[in-house]
């Protein structure tokens, strides 16, 4: 049975159980190969500054090598055992080379150790997810080429509000993920500072060349002070918000769906692949998916509150309670890559009900702000064409009259002198989308370079 690499001080070995409970190898496992990547950077830094043999320093690095080709092919099996990864490793190597690997952590501590292996990590894994909103964003723009003029009307409160098309939805659900996929980036840039150096928390008398390290491994900068680069975890909090807040669109965007595929709304058609029926009702065809992934962004959010609590009120410097935040970052991670891949999935598979989307635009008198811009351009004071258009609506209402592109001029003309025969043209669902060609606004042509933008973006990164 091995000792833990602090065993020295102790005249007891601790409690088995003791031990299991607060080892961290069952998650920290995953960052096995970042943890020998910064070894062998460390490991050849220490001979290059002279700081052990050059001998020692390179028949590390090649065991070190070889460890890490064992790990990816699976040929040397991790100890669950072990105290933590670093742990492991380090066992492994000095099991091989005995006194030259009792030397590999020589000016290192743990404390920068695992702040190392989480940002070499993280460097890793982050860019996947940003690929998968990548390819979220193309399929939503591909769907929205088809539809640039296909009618849906847009809603307020959820109660029917102004006519837009369905690619102008779509690229609204895309540009959520743009902003996702930059806030991604930022957290990137501020991972991107290098560690080691900092020792348990005072750095090390020891002349470590961090620079070169830094190098070695690809870091553009060294963090600032040790004491800040063994206790920070802003980096586990920024991507957990960033995650969360890409599980929050994930969230509403399902809703829509979910919505859209009732009965009532009947906007889409969920592909069979992709929804899911009942044990008990024959008929049933449910959104499940849908559901699971806006379920599921409750369990982020509770993975970002505990990282929050977990960290408010440690003192500085590294405290044991955040070796916590891998469990919560990976999951959040986790989550988050798994219902990015299937919502795509899922969306890919809808089949949109055009004629239910346009008829929409027709009944809750979606139009009705397009009547009073038509007399603000006759002149009107908004205020007033607003009160002449509500009293078209009025009357409409009262006389049952669906769609005021119904109601015949005298009566409405009771509410303004100034319409006109040219004013029914202008009430037609398409017409109100076409009249809005402000950058950013429905209009087809305008959608059409929203979507270019939305390629542009999919292509530059
Ligand atoms: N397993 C630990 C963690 O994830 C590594 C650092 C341990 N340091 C220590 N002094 N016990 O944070």
């Amino acid at each position: 049975k091995k000792s833990p690499l602090w065993h020295g001080r102790f005249s007891d070995g601790p409690d088995a159980d003791a031990l299991a409970f607060q080892s961290s190898i069952g998650i920290d496992s995953r960052m096995a190969l970042d943890d020998v990547r910064g070894s062998i950077a460390h490991a050849l830094m220490l001979g290059k500054a002279g700081i052990i043999p050059a001998d020692e320093s390179a028949a590390i690095v090649k065991e070190l090598r070889s460890i890490y080709g064992e790990l990816e092919s699976g040929s040397l099996k991790i100890d669950w055992a072990a105290e933590d990864i670093h742990s492991f490793v380090e066992g492994v190597l000095t099991e091989r080379l005995g006194d030259a690997g009792r030397k590999v952590h020589t000016g290192r501590s743990r404390n920068d150790q695992v702040a190392l292996d989480e940002r070499l990590y993280l460097r890793r894994i982050v860019p996947e997810l940003q690929t998968g909103i990548l390819s979220l964003v193309e399929t939503l723009s591909s769907i929205a080429s088809k539809h640039t003029e296909t009618l849906m009307t847009g809603y307020t409160h959820l109660q029917r509000a102004q006519p837009v098309t369905l690619a102008h939805h779509l690229c609204a659900w895309s540009w959520p993920l743009v902003r996702d996929y930059g806030r991604f980036s930022d957290a990137l840039a501020r991972i991107d500072r290098m560690p080691l150096g900092s020792g348990a928390l005072a750095g090390t008398g020891l002349p470590l060349d961090r620079r070169l390290v830094a190098d070695e491994l690809g870091f553009s900068a060294l963090t600032e002070n040790s004491l800040d680069a063994v206790s920070d975890r802003d980096y586990c909090l920024e991507l957990a918000s960033a995650i969360a807040i890409l599980m929050t669109h994930l969230s509403r965007y399902c809703e829509e769906i979910i919505i859209w595929s009732t009965e009532e709304f009947k906007f889409i058609e969920l592909s069979e692949k992709w929804s899911t029926g009942s044990s008990i009702m024959p008929q049933k065809k449910n959104p499940d998916f849908a559901e699971v992934i806006r379920g599921k962004t409750g369990r982020v959010y509770g993975d970002l509150i505990a990282l929050f609590t977990m960290m408010k009120g440690l003192p500085l410097s590294y405290n044991k309670d955040m070796q916590e935040d891998k469990e919560n970052l990976f999951d959040a991670y986790d989550t988050a890559f798994s219902c990015l891949r299937i919502f795509t999935h899922m969306v890919a598979s809808i089949r949109w009900n055009t004629e239910r989307l346009e008829s929409s635009c027709t009944g809750g008198h979606a139009n009705a702000t397009d009547l009073a811009d038509y007399l603000v351009r006759k002149g009107l004071p908004f205020r007033k064409a607003h009160a002449a258009a509500a009293g078209v609506v009025r009357e409409c209402i009262d006389s049952g009259i669906p769609d005021m592109i119904d109601l015949p001029l005298d009566r409405m003309k009771i509410h303004s002198d100034l319409i006109e025969p040219d004013v029914y043209p202008l009430l037609e669902p398409a017409s109100c989308v076409k009249a809005r060609d402000l950058p950013g606004g429905p209009n087809p042509d305008r959608v059409r370079e929203q979507i270019a933008a939305l390629n542009d973006f999919v292509i530059k990164n």
